[in-house]
């Protein structure tokens, strides 16, 4: 049966080129509907992306001047000729917020989750994201009704760090007014977050974020997150770890990761994981031959060397970093596309050279076979705004672990499961 349905199926990069799915600005959702629809037709979940992809579809035929019908059965089943196609027997169901380019989708499929739904609005992310997913991400998250959203058992989210203060909670509370949790976060990422978690009600979560939030406003914007996750009816389980032990790059970050009690009764044995004993070195990572344009002139060479001396003098440690090649580097950040200060590489004979966009790939855990279909300075944005990506998969195996339990022991007490994956 599935030797004839591999037969007859038709290969995702002549639908892609046949349907001109191309990321570019103008993109709109209905891409993301017709592509959510491509890769959910068959598990229960496509009925929240099937009208627009329908209408969607008609409106492609008639642009393109295709003369078969419009029809979306016409194009399945679909053979994923990407890097990274979803596993063929799902364990579990998730969705990924502020996807990026899919780092945390990428840890949690080969944990073998089906994603099924995604957003981020940066274009330059989704067109990396389309070419090794398959997939379009939805956009502003902001303006994504919950309902919009398919029922899920994990909800991902890597929200970007943007600190929120509760001064205006306060300023209520002194008016007298009455204000629920949620409001507390309203107007900030965080509270799309809470609002799709108060909703959709997933039985796991793991939210992801720079170390700085733990201490950020003296440590009450922590509070208010997790008071929130909490009054949500999770129990959470948090901690800062160092992806070092995975790639060579020390980069902190603290993990939240949240258990629905009425289901899990708090009793989940989640613990996050232990350091693999082997750990690499840049050395590694690195390509054997880099085109000369990552050499430093001699001008920013100059430069970051007065900069170091300047500062050294004043008796503080900022300026660039020279990496140990037997060693790991310092956290590779959005801004590396600027002057890769942060990560230099020593070359004999020569000025030091910054990382090329395939070892920033590297250094974050990406396989090799990830695509990288953006200029060279979006791709160092991209991969500094990213995740470690063998870090997170081991927390997500740890995550899955408990997850599976559940279902043994619903099918031991005869319960019915949730979702079909
Ligand atoms: C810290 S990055 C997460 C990267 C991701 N974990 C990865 O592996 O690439 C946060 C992402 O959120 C996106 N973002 C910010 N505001 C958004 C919004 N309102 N709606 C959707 N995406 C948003 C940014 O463009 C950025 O790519």
């Amino acid at each position: 049966m599935d030797i004839y349905i591999d037969c007859m199926a038709k290969k995702y990069s002549e639908i892609r080129t046949k349907l001109q799915i191309v990321v570019d600005k103008k993109t709109t959702d209905d891409m993301a509907h017709l592509t959510h629809y491509f890769q959910n037709h068959k598990n229960g979940v496509s009925q929240y992306f099937h009208s627009t992809a329908k209408e969607y579809l008609s409106e492609l035929h008639e642009d393109l001047n295709i003369t078969e019908e419009p029809n979306l059965q016409y194009y399945l089943p679909i053979k994923w000729d990407i890097p990274f196609p979803p596993p063929n027997k799902p364990k579990f169901k998730f969705i990924d917020l502020f996807a990026g380019i899919g780092g945390i989708r990428l840890a949690f499929q080969k944990n073998g989750g089906k994603c099924v739904f995604t957003s981020e609005w940066d274009y330059f992310a989704k067109k990396t994201y389309e070419a090794n997913f398959g997939e379009v991400p939805f956009g502003d998250i902001t303006q994504i009704s919950e309902k919009n959203i398919p029922e899920h058992d994990i909800l991902l989210g890597g929200f970007p760090c943007q600190p929120f203060s509760i001064a205006g909670v306060s300023k209520k509370k002194s008016l007298g007014r009455e204000h629920g949790f949620l409001d507390k976060t309203q107007g900030t990422l965080f509270f799309d977050i809470a609002r799709i978690i108060e909703h959709k009600k997933p039985k796991v979560f793991m939210l992801e974020n720079v170390k700085n939030l733990v201490s950020h406003d003296k440590k009450r914007t922590f509070k208010v997150i997790t008071e929130t996750l909490s009054k949500l009816g999770y129990s959470l389980h948090y901690k800062v770890l160092d992806a070092k032990h995975y790639v060579p790059q020390h980069r902190e970050r603290i993990i939240i990761v949240g258990f629905k009690k009425s289901i899990f009764k708090e009793k989940e044995n989640f613990t996050f994981p232990d350091p693999p004993k082997t750990e690499l070195a840049i050395k590694d990572i690195l390509e054997p031959k880099v085109d000369d344009k990552y050499t430093l002139s001699d001008k920013l060479w100059s430069y970051l060397q007065e900069y170091k001396k300047k500062h050294q003098a004043k008796g503080n440690g900022f300026g660039y970093g020279l990496t140990d090649l037997n060693g790991i580097s310092r956290t590779l950040s959005a801004r590396y596309y600027k002057d890769g200060a942060e990560i230099l590489i020593p070359q004999k004979g020569k000025n030091p050279r910054r990382l090329t966009p395939r070892e920033c790939a590297r250094l974050q855990g990406f396989p090799d076979k990830f695509i990288i279909p953006v200029s060279n300075n979006q791709a160092y944005k991209q991969f500094g705004n990213s995740v470690a990506t063998p870090l997170i998969q081991a927390i997500g195996k740890n995550i899955v672990k408990e997850l599976q339990k559940l279902d043994e022991y619903t099918i031991r007490e005869g319960h019915p499961i949730g979702s079909k994956y």
